[in-house]
């Protein structure tokens, strides 16, 4: 028996559609779907297929099941059958997954599971400079991030931009407060939010600083050097404490911020017009859509450029100069609309060929434990670095209660990981569209669906191979699968390259935590029923751990959780 496939389901579903051929030829060529068996009872997966064609086809489900079934090839199952009203399970035979596990890890080669490579820009992080990085720019540094690493191991080019808001208005109201009270390098505007609050007050107070702040807005974008030199100062402070928390998460990403499509925001502006797709509103040039509530402003009466006019500048130079096949944006979902807008602007220009090579990626609010949006008691909005730091700080008190002797340096560089894993994890573990509770305790417990839990599945293999004294698990052994939690595990396993291409198709990062979950539970189950050290099948279950182990760290680095060998 060969198995040619990469993709479980795929096949599956490839072998159906060849069985609906053959039993019906009047169907043509359709494309049945397989799932996931809804209950583990029924087997590994199902075909509803023949439901769905019993009006179409004048015939009862089961009849159609049944004569699909008898066009199926037997030899991969161990069972398969219809049931009910006219599914047809399918349960995978021993030897098929003995068998299949051995190119499984072949399949784990970064670029292994995709035929055609594009160049995908993942847009992310991207706070505002001179304002404190918020949790809204926490989520979308731990999806963006995440959904990064999963196209790069797929074989795609990533680029990983950094769309900090390091221009516009703001700066000329900033600039007119360090030059007031001349304040020289960035260590005097260390305090970016002070320095934000004060200017703030001093325009809403005083005519001069304001007209001020306006004239430094327009020698700032046309490059005046004195003032470039200021707005590179308050920059480079910003960068300082943005770096710090990109540190703590290991996270690094290229900076581009908003500044750099400054040079192409007037001939975008023109070339909008020249396409006959403005129009002046209030004396703004706008760009107004069907079906939309608001146009898309790209300059504003004064003549300033605006976010909007960024994006749009952004989405044509990643598509004609960085030659982008595929371009992603992670925010709070809040600015949906905006991107609709930008999606559309770009479309009617021509600067996207089509609707699919752009998306937004939203997400919901952070929300504390009585549903509000997550602030410190005080009101203001939460300093990230302090937040991150707390998780450290608890999971170093949870490591000492549970171990008293720990050294204080091992305690420290778990607590690290741990503390940031959770944080990750908790975030990355809920459907990204809604809106989450933020809870340091449930994000740090060891059970349940959290960072720790599937780090302790790993955990525990690297104790295995320490009783045994190996440095390395061997693939050598033979696989014999014969318990039912042996074959549990190996399905799980294999399912793996699935939900990888379905994380990078639908962008859910939470498919992968889900998956991880389930499969150290279907580990846990296979080390308490399923005797490893000195047993008959000692080789074949330590073969098994080597995969499971490989799955989990992949997994777990794809999530940007780092693994420890003991807790
Ligand atoms: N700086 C923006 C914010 O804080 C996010 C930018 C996202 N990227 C973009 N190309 N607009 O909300």
């Amino acid at each position: 028996m060969t198995y040619s496939f990469q993709r479980l389901r795929p096949w599956l579903e490839q072998l159906c559609s060849e069985a609906f051929q053959k039993a019906y030829p009047e169907l043509g060529k359709i494309q049945p779907e397989v799932t996931l068996a809804t209950k583990e009872a029924f087997g590994h997966f199902q075909c509803n297929e023949a439901m769905k064609l019993a009006k179409f086809l004048k015939c009862a489900p089961v009849t159609i099941a049944n004569k699909v079934l008898s066009h199926l090839p037997k030899e991969y199952f161990s069972t398969i059958e219809v049931a009910g009203a006219g599914f047809i399970n399918f349960t995978l035979s021993q030897a098929f997954l003995e068998e299949s596990l051995l190119h499984l890890p072949s399949l784990l080669t970064p670029g292994s599971l995709v035929e055609k490579f594009q160049r995908v820009i993942v847009d992310y992080s991207s706070p505002n400079t001179a304002k404190d990085m918020h949790v809204g720019h926490l989520r979308s540094t731990i999806i963006g991030d995440c959904l990064a690493k999963v196209y790069a191991f797929l074989g795609h080019e990533v680029i990983k931009l950094n769309h900090i808001g390091d221009w516009g208005t703001a700066f000329g109201m900033l600039i007119a407060y360090i030059q007031e009270n001349n304040l020289q390098d960035q260590g005097d505007i260390e305090n970016l939010t002070l320095l934000y609050q004060k200017s703030r007050a001093r325009f809403d107070e005083d005519e001069d600083f304001k007209s001020q702040s306006r004239k430094n807005v327009v020698l700032l974008q046309a490059g005046d050097p004195k003032i470039i030199k200021i707005w590179e100062n308050i920059c480079e402070a910003s960068r300082r404490a943005f770096n710090k928390i990109y540190s703590l998460l290991d996270v690094s990403i290229e900076e581009r911020g908003e500044s750099f499509y400054n040079p192409f925001l007037a001939d975008v502006v023109s070339d909008l017009e020249n396409k006959g797709l403005v129009t002046i509103s209030d004396g703004a040039k706008c760009v107004f859509h069907d079906n939309f509530p608001i146009p898309l402003m790209i300059q504003k009466s004064d003549g300033g450029y605006s976010y909007d006019t960024t994006d749009i500048a952004a989405m044509r130079y990643r598509v004609e100069c960085d030659r982008a096949d595929k371009i992603i944006i992670v925010t709070d979902a809040g600015q949906s609309l905006h991107f609709k807008l930008v999606a559309a602007t770009a479309l009617a220009a021509n600067y996207l060929s089509s609707e699919k090579i752009f998306t937004h990626v939203g997400f919901g609010l952070v929300l504390d434990s009585q549903g509000k949006k997550f602030k410190t008691r005080s009101g203001e909005s939460i300093k990230l670095a302090d937040l991150l730091l707390t998780a450290v700080n608890k999971a170093m008190a949870i490591l000492l209660e549970r171990n008293p002797q720990i050294s204080p340096e091992e305690a420290q560089k778990k607590a690290q990981i741990l503390g940031i894993n959770a944080v990750k994890y908790a975030d990355l573990s809920c459907h990204r569209i809604s809106d989450y509770v933020f809870s340091f305790d449930k994000m740090l417990r060891f059970e349940g669906n959290t960072a720790t839990f599937i780090l302790y599945a790993y955990v525990r293999i690297q104790g295995i191979k320490r009783r045994l004294q190996l440095d390395k698990l061997s693939s050598k052994g033979r696989l014999i699968l014969k318990a039912s939690a042996e074959q549990a595990l190996a399905f799980k396993l294999l399912c793996f390259p699935d939900v990888l291409l379905k994380v990078a198709e639908e962008l859910f990062p939470h498919l992968l935590t889900d998956y991880l979950y389930d499969l150290a539970e279907k580990f846990n189950i296979f080390f308490r029923d399923c005797h490893i050290e000195g047993s008959e099948y000692q080789e074949s279950r330590l073969h098994l751990c080597l995969l499971t182990e490989q799955i989990l760290s992949v997994g777990m680095s794809l999530l940007g959780l780092r693994t420890l060998d003991t807790l």
